[in-house]
């Protein structure tokens, strides 16, 4: 079948044979199909979606474009998490290590920050000498001796993937559920995992903004995983403010190591406790209760021993920023609003992301301290702390955070951090 009758079916609705999205996907991968056919088709699925079934054997041929690890080359219960990317979301960090000290393991393949969310491949690499390039084989021989390991998309894990990706960034087809879907679960599903727990981020700061695209996307998720065999449960959890107190790489490492060490911000390690159990159970490990492992320093110990697995130094000092320049309240009250948006383009100014995908982050910088909402705050009591070494643009940086900050009278709640919850065959 020749690629533009594809396209025309897709186009007008049609649903796709099986046979038909694979050979589309592996010729594109291999160079056979342009990227402008492509592109035809990604915007063509774009406007027409795609049936369960389409979805799954997008994903199933993204997967299979290139090397899935043999399951049975990891030894133990194997299961990951993946969140929709969030401002100061370094739940991974310490999840992975709790996780594994908990007695599953945790084959965890992240990406890094792009825009105003961040990565924790960037964060991780702000510890000194950290390397997030493993190969397959250093892969498999760190998950034995630590339980986990963190490692980036490497050449040979869903190259469509990689492919598609970029293209989609230029061709305006990012925000599509199919695409989404297959995207993230290609990776994932390569990984060699039995189960997969999703943290669905939805708010201001995140992909989806509304929790009836957040719902889809979870449902979507969790169903096409399941049609591929895999254990697979979603959280939708809020992102309407920024995860924890800290927006930064460097700043984010020290905020999971708080929470390592029984520590840090109360929304975090509620977080982090949730999906915790949720992959343990989902893996068939338990019954454990993983916060001992956080207070018992076991947890802690399996990050350091990851890290050094990974060539890092786990007692080295991480990257300070030359200036640190609290941020004062204009006047009194009870914080109304900390707006995550903001927040991450804040960050990204002060140097902490990227706005291509080639350009350098400085691991230093960033916010500290925030202040979140529902708290009570005096007249010149810092909102948060600036960590900057000097490059940015004070001015709209200043803007930018003291937009992003609402004070009230009176007192206000804080929102809900897990939204809602989807297991496998809920509707
Ligand atoms: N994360 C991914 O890996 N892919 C997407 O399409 C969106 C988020």
């Amino acid at each position: 079948m020749l690629p533009q009758w594809t396209l025309e079916r897709k186009r007008d609705g049609q649903e796709l044979d099986s046979g038909e999205i694979r050979d589309f996907v592996l010729s594109y991968t291999r160079g056979e199909i342009p990227d402008y056919q492509m592109s035809a088709l990604a915007m063509a699925i774009y406007f027409q979606g795609m049936s369960p079934r389409e979805t799954a054997d997008l994903t199933l041929a993204m997967m299979e474009s290139g090397s899935v690890i043999d399951p049975g080359r990891i030894a133990g219960r194997k299961v990951d998490k993946h969140s929709t990317g969030g401002i100061g979301d370094k739940v991974s960090i310490p999840l992975a290590p709790l996780v594994a000290a908990c007695g599953a393991t945790v084959p965890m393949i992240s990406g890094r920050g792009l825009g105003i969310t961040g990565g924790t491949l960037d964060k991780l690499e702000s510890i000194p000498g950290y390397r997030t390039g493993l190969g397959e084989e250093e892969f498999i021989r760190t998950l034995e001796r630590c339980g986990c390991s963190m490692i980036g998309q490497t050449a040979e894990i869903a190259p469509a993937d990689r492919k598609l990706y970029a293209l989609r960034d230029v061709t305006a087809t990012v925000p599509s559920i199919p695409l989404i879907v297959s995207s993230i679960l290609s990776k994932k599903l390569a990984e060699g995992i039995d189960a997969l727990v999703l943290d669905v981020k939805c708010g201001s700061g995140a992909f989806m903004k509304s929790l009836a695209d957040a719902r889809a996307l979870a449902r979507t998720l969790v169903d096409t995983g399941r049609a591929m065999g895999r254990k697979i449960s979603a959280v939708i959890t809020g992102m309407e403010q920024p995860l924890g107190r800290a927006v930064g790489n460097a700043l984010e490492i020290r905020e999971a190591l708080d929470i390592l060490a029984g520590e840090g911000p109360e929304d975090v390690r509620t977080l982090v406790l949730a999906l915790a159990d949720r992959m343990l159970a989902l893996a068939g490990v338990g019954p454990v209760d993983a916060e001992t492992k956080l207070h018992d320093g076991s947890a802690l110990e399996t990050f350091r021993r990851m890290v050094a697995c990974h060539g890092g130094d786990p007692d080295a000092p991480l990257p300070r920023s030359r200036r640190q320049i609290p941020f004062p309240a204009e006047r009194a009250g009870f914080v109304s609003r900390a707006d995550a948006e903001a927040i991450g383009r804040a960050c990204l100014l002060l140097g902490a992301g990227r706005c291509r995908t080639d350009d350098a982050i400085d691991p230093a910088v960033g916010l500290s301290d925030l202040k979140k909402i529902g708290e009570p705050v005096e007249r010149d009591e810092p909102l948060c702390v600036v960590h900057s070494n000097g490059h940015e643009d004070w001015d709209l940086v200043a803007r930018l955070i003291s937009g992003a900050f609402g004070i009230g009278d009176g007192p206000v709640d804080p929102p809900p951090l897990i939204l809602e919850q989807f297991e496998p065959g809920e509707g």
